[in-house]
């Protein structure tokens, strides 16, 4: 039932306005100049840590921020953050995820003061009691019965397919079109007009992803059931809806159809949550009824703090278990030194038990439906050819007057200038939105009146761009 958690706005192309592009390119440069002036400190600190930071920054993708450099961190708390030049922003970006729980939450400080310095010991090989009741709870949310710990999302669904594959006796596994699950190397892969490809970019892939992969258009069943007819895929490898290339939403019956087919060709099925999980305590698969074979989930489950897991049915988990050509202990290839160590595991009782607990959702997800009645009453007002969809407690808008059906679709509508704009445009006056995309989450600390001040800031920028 995923209309009645998400919602969509659009209109027909030839109602939206034409962005003048030679003045969105004035209003850039504008923005790019504000943007240097108010930030001299980062500025700096970005030249300074190219010596020896590959690429100036601790990780790669950290130069995706808009303006030329990153902001350097000072402090965060709750929902919001300040940089190193004192000017502080209200999140909505928060860690791309990483953060939904809110910067450094009082019950997460609690438990990560207590584990590491009153009790002591992070990593010890050694299992802790939070770890069952952890493991009870990602099963009561969640539906599978049993649990197992990684420090991302990628490595949950990494060792999830390579359990599926071990189960299903087959060697592939399928995805959707512009998906993304992780640096899982089985997964850069698009369909094409001439086929399928790899993905653009792909940074030296062990082999050609069309060996290990196939991979179809999100809500097109005709191509699924066909890719499922050949018989060699393990598993079906699926976000409940598209969260990197915009908010795609399964059409009515589709995820129910999926799991039909996927069962009918005794194909495994994983919901990732990671993103999802904004849907509701339970995700997707909870707020929908799913019923995946495997969950995996990572980013927000502990408070920030890297924690993931992947949770099986009973049946997958006790035939796992019993088979003995599967090494699960030793070197598998299945597992992790840190993974499921002490600290990480009482981070994820704190932020499961007392942080984005039922009531929390509850007020996170009335947040993000105020935040995208605020931004579709501007795209509307304004006849601006944008759309935005929300899922649960987060919310994105995309520059195409109707939500996009498909991955592909959705990659169409890109448009990295009004991108580099509009975060701009927002950073300059203190609002952060995640850079790889336009979207917005709310955390149990985020209010009202932040909400308000984004709707604001965005109807100046759209107001600016059409003047
Ligand atoms: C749906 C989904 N799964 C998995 C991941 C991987 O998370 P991580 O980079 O923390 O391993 C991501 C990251 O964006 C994601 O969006």
């Amino acid at each position: 039932m995923p209309e009645q958690q998400a919602t969509e706005s659009g209109r027909p192309a030839a109602a939206g306005k034409t962005i003048d592009r030679d003045r969105l390119a004035d209003l850039i440069q504008r923005e790019r100049a504000a943007y240097a002036e108010r930030h001299p400190r980062s500025r700096q600190a970005f030249a300074a840590a190219g010596a020896n930071l590959l690429g100036g920054v601790p990780m790669t993708w950290m130069r995706m921020w808009p303006g030329g450099f990153p902001l350097y961190l000072a402090s965060a708390s709750g929902a919001r953050l300040t940089d190193i030049d004192g000017n502080g922003f209200t999140d909505f970006c928060l860690g791309d995820t990483g953060a939904m729980a809110g910067h450094s939450p009082a019950a997460v400080q609690a438990a990560v003061a207590r584990q590491y310095g009153e009790l002591g010991g992070a990593t010890t090989m050694l299992p802790t009691l939070d770890a069952a009741w952890v493991a009870g709870e990602l099963a009561r949310r969640f539906g599978p019965t049993h649990w197992s710990f990684t420090l991302t999302a990628t490595d949950a669904n990494r060792w999830a397919i390579r359990l599926a594959r071990q189960l299903a006796g087959r060697p592939k596994i399928l995805v959707f079109s512009y998906c993304y699950h992780g640096s899982v190397d089985e997964t850069f892969i698009v369909a094409g007009p001439d086929g399928p490809q790899s993905r653009a970019g792909n940074v030296g892939a062990p082999v050609d992803p069309r060996q290990t992969t196939r991979v179809v258009e999100f809500n097109d069943l005709a191509s699924l059931e066909r890719e499922l007819a050949a018989g060699d895929v393990a598993v079906v490898l699926m976000e409940p809806a598209l969260t990197n290339v915009g908010i795609v939403l399964p059409e009515p019956g589709y995820l129910d159809a999926v799991r039909e087919l996927t069962r009918r060709s005794g194909t495994l099925l994983i919901n990732d949550e990671t993103h999802t999980f904004s849907a509701g305590p339970g995700g997707c698969t909870r707020a929908w009824n799913l019923d995946p074979d495997i969950v995996t989930i990572g980013k927000s489950i502990a408070g920030g703090i890297p924690a993931g897991a992947f949770g099986l049915s009973a049946g997958l988990a006790d035939r796992i278990l019993r088979d003995e050509t599967a090494d699960i202990i030793d070197t598998g290839g299945v597992g992790g030194t840190l993974a499921g160590n002490a600290l990480s595991v009482a981070a994820m009782r704190a932020t499961l038990e007392q942080v984005l607990t039922d009531a929390a959702f509850a007020r996170m997800v009335a947040l993000a439906d105020r935040y995208t009645a605020g931004v579709r009453g501007v795209i509307d007002n304004r006849a601006l050819p944008w759309s935005i969809v929300q899922l649960g407690a987060r919310a994105e808008y995309r520059f195409c007057p109707l939500p996009p059906r498909t991955g592909g679709e959705s990659e169409a509508a890109a448009d990295p200038e009004l991108d580099e704009y509009l975060h701009l445009y927002t950073v300059n006056r203190g609002v952060l939105l995640t850079p790889f995309h336009n979207m917005a989450l709310m955390s149990p600390a985020t209010t009202e009146a932040d909400v308000d001040a984004h709707t604001d800031v965005f109807a100046q920028a759209a107001s600016e761009l059409l003047r």
